[in-house]
């Protein structure tokens, strides 16, 4: 998994969105924001996905698949809404089987975007209460696998002011050292 500073420039949100030169971040800088990530090749993925998900209690999955030629007209408005700045009460859990896409995390405190550039055998996992947003890329595919500890709560909490008083967004921010 590539990450990299988002350049913020205007234009299709599919688009790498790179600097040039490129700003790389750094698995350092992803610990510090609590950003979990593993590779894990996907030819025979399940022993290894298993052990991670009883090591961290995700006791249920379900599969995803996302493109341009499944949904149709409906694509272009879906991925908009991806693409809106949002975070969740419960983590994130994505590993991705086929096709890529860009999860863009928000460091803190900067407010700058990093880009994570995912593909098959990416396994990561984006905390409760950062803010975060998804686009595939210009392949238009995606296949994933979300994992969850209980029930999936997928309910996206928009950027405002009052999502950013919501306890788990306080508690985040206060587990990586930036005060709210
Ligand atoms: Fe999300």
């Amino acid at each position: 998994m590539r990450a990299y500073y988002y350049d913020n420039l205007p234009g299709d949100q599919r688009l790498p969105h790179d600097y040039v030169p490129s700003r790389p971040v750094s698995k350092e800088t992803l610990d510090r924001l609590n950003v979990k990530y593993w590779t894990i090749p996907v030819e025979g993925y399940e022993t290894r996905v298993d052990e991670i998900a009883k090591e961290r209690g995700y006791k249920n999955r379900d599969m995803i698949n996302v493109s341009k030629e499944g949904l149709g007209e409906i694509y272009e408005d879906k991925i908009k809404t991806f693409f809106q700045e949002h975070m969740h009460e419960d983590e994130e859990i994505r590993y991705i089987l086929s096709g890529s896409g860009f999860f863009d995390v928000r460091e803190s405190p900067s407010d700058e975007w990093i880009r994570l550039a995912v593909e098959p055998g990416d396994l990561v996992v984006i905390p409760a209460g950062i803010y975060h947003r998804f686009t595939l890329d210009e392949k238009n595919q995606i296949k994933a696998l979300r994992l969850f500890q209980d029930e999936p709560k997928w309910v996206p909490h928009n950027r405002s002011s009052e999502t950013d008083v919501n306890p788990h967004r306080v508690e985040y921010l206060k587990s990586i050292g930036v005060s709210a």
